[in-house]
């Protein structure tokens, strides 16, 4: 998913290249807003964490885009491609690492097993 940091900084398509070059085909994409409330169901794991309502805040904030994607061993993929989720500690040439602001405001989420992406996707497509 693009969160809404990235979209106000025109970031949709340098960040779906990112994907492409890294040999990713996108199978859907759907521009959304989540209310607070989906939001917090979407974030629902972390419903105990200190920051929980700062990042449904800030996802519901504006515009999002939720992004299928497909390849071999996708999730792992991803996930490297993705960079650490604090922006700090993300590695060069990472998506979060060139393009997010903070730990909030990280550019992108991807899912993190097969499990949560069933989850999520649902939220889009
Ligand atoms: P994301 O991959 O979307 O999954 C959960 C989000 O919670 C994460 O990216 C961050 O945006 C946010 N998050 C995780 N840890 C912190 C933290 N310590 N402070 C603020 N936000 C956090």
């Amino acid at each position: 998913m693009i969160k809404p940091d990235a979209m106000r900084k025109n970031l949709i398509g340098e960040i779906l290249k990112r994907a492409e070059d890294a040999g990713f085909k996108i199978v859907d994409l759907k521009v959304g807003k989540f209310s607070l409330t989906q939001a917090r169901k979407f974030y629902q794991v972390h419903q105990e964490k200190s920051f929980f309502e700062k990042l449904v805040k800030f996802v519901s904030s504006g515009k999002v885009v939720g992004v299928l994607l497909t390849r071999r061993n996708a999730v792992k993929k991803l996930r490297k491609l993705v960079g650490a989720t604090d922006p700090k500690e993300a590695k060069r040439g990472t998506i979060r690492r060139d393009f997010a602001t903070n730990v909030t405001k990280n550019a992108v989420h991807a899912s993190d097993s097969a499990q949560s992406f069933r989850y999520e996707s649902k939220f889009f497509f």
